[in-house]
């Protein structure tokens, strides 16, 4: 019999709450994918779930989320708070989710802090929300967690209820082995065997895919055939599910009011001059400082640039309770100082900065008025604002300068691509983006979205819930024989 009743799991509800600013949509990729998809989830041809519930934190005390959670207004999902002490959730989350696995899966090993009590307070917290969730699922139930705060959950969840069908999917690389193994052993040894509770486990690549293969033979001596691991009495299926966007939605908004209002008055504000355009939350994988400074160069080598061009920088902001990310918008701010300040002159601002969060509209009025966009993070899992500016582009018009250590690198094809520690390429890049006629435009950015229309977030989620339904009815024969 078909499930009828999914459950998201992440760390961060869609929403937060508090008691001075009330109820708040939360931002970030992970979010903003899983409720684009689950706008369009009860009609959803391939999956027919009536009734859908989204698990997390909620980022308030249970008080205050008694006193506000009636405000929340959603009609497609229920949500399911799940409350951890403050002491508890700083372990947890700025700890060791955030300063352990987000640095060393992203490649910064020297910024990890290996601390054993953050890893005992991920633990704990992740056995808050298998508690929380125990007490609602049913054997029948379809459980999808998310991301890197909840590597563990998996295997409480299938101690609690063994007939669950629980998907897992990665929202960040996971690394080599070489990476991998400088976790103590023993929590290496948790982490994948929290993981292969589930039945589908999800990468953004096949690198991804393939370097959790490799720590799992290396670490508990686990052979995969055609990417199925027989473990236990199951079988655990690896796969590869690149995560996308609502290609219509961004490109619908080209033509909204509001947006081509707001466009039209950026267009105006700077007539004759050429516009780099780029937005990230505030991280140190992002590359914005080494982005600063191949523009620095770009501006140094080319000074007949001078006066016509400008890069117009947001940056988000996120996790400034940890001292890397605080460290890091020191030097953002430094730099961009010190390019206005030594480059720029009375009537010329070469960067355009704002530490702050946009609205729909500003960042969508933003990316249609670009000439480029330049996104060039040292390491991102996939980075969905590369697709979201070739998916706004209904005017076929605009080059998108992209990082090869980006996941999205390996479907946007019509990107110039760089290496983000190569300053002298990304400089030439910026000088090729600025120069490359319109036709080239188009048929770069035709060809990618193109891919974005085949492949947005909605089939990425029915690819992985099917694959999901698959392996669980293969692992029911392979039980039964
Ligand atoms: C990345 C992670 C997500 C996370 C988002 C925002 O995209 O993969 O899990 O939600 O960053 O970060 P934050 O720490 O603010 O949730």
């Amino acid at each position: 019999m078909d499930a009828k009743r999914l459950f998201i799991v992440a760390n961060r509800l869609p929403v937060t709450i508090s008691e001075t600013k009330g109820v708040n949509p939360c931002s970030g990729g992970l979010v903003s994918a899983i409720n684009s998809y689950l706008l369009h989830a009860k009609e959803s041809s391939g999956q027919s779930f009536n009734e859908i519930y989204w698990a997390g934190v909620p980022g308030c005390s249970t008080n205050i989320w008694d006193n506000f959670s009636g405000q929340v207004k959603h009609s497609d999902f229920e949500l399911i708070p799940v409350f951890a002490n403050n002491k508890d959730y700083d372990g947890y989350y700025n700890g060791f989710a955030n300063s352990v696995l987000w640095p060393l899966f992203h490649y910064f090993p020297s910024y990890a802090e290996y601390d054993a009590e953050h890893f005992q307070q991920y633990q704990l917290v992740n056995e808050q929300f298998a508690t929380a969730l125990a007490k609602q699922v049913r054997p029948h139930d379809v459980i999808w967690i998310h991301d890197y705060h909840l590597m563990p959950l998996a295997k409480l969840l299938r101690k609690a209820c063994p007939q669950l069908t629980i998907g897992f999917f990665l929202h960040i690389p996971f690394p080599s082995f070489e990476i991998f193994r400088l976790l103590p052993r023993s929590w290496q040894q948790e982490l994948l065997e929290g993981l292969l509770g589930a039945d589908l486990i999800g990468f953004h690549t096949i690198d991804y895919a393939t370097h959790f293969l490799q720590s799992m033979q290396m670490v508990l001596g686990l052979d995969s055939e055609h990417h199925v691991i027989r473990y236990q009495d199951r079988l655990v299926k690896i796969d590869v599910f690149p995560i996308s966007i609502d290609y219509k939605y961004f490109q619908d908004a080209y033509d909204t009011e509001v947006i081509s209002r707001k466009r039209l008055a950026l267009k105006e504000q700077f007539a004759g001059k050429k516009l780099l355009f780029s937005i990230d939350r505030l991280d140190y994988t992002k590359g914005v400082y080494t982005r600063l400074l191949a523009f620095e160069q770009f501006l140094r080598q080319h000074p007949v640039h001078h006066n016509k061009v400008h890069m117009i920088v947001v940056v988000v902001p996120s996790r400034d309770n940890i001292v890397k990310y605080a460290e890091r918008k020191r030097m953002i701010d430094e730099t961009i100082s010190r390019i206005n300040s030594q480059l720029g002159n009375i009537h010329w601002q070469p960067v355009i900065y704002q530490y702050t969060s946009l609205e729909f509209e500003d960042m969508m009025a933003l990316y249609t008025t670009a000439d480029v966009a330049v996104v060039t993070p040292l390491r991102d899992g996939m980075n969905l604002i590369a697709k979201e500016f070739v998916a706004s582009r209904k005017d076929g018009q605009g080059v998108l300068i992209l990082s090869e250590m980006a996941g999205a690198a390996r479907e946007l094809t019509g990107a110039l691509t760089i290496n983000p520690n190569d300053f002298g390429e990304m400089a030439d890049k910026i000088g090729l983006a600025l120069e490359m006629d319109a036709a080239e435009q188009r048929q770069r950015l035709e060809r990618m979205q193109e891919r974005l229309r085949a492949y947005d977030v909605s089939t990425w989620a029915e690819d992985f819930l099917t694959q999901l339904k698959v392996i669980k009815q293969k692992q029911q024969s392979f039980q039964i024989q």
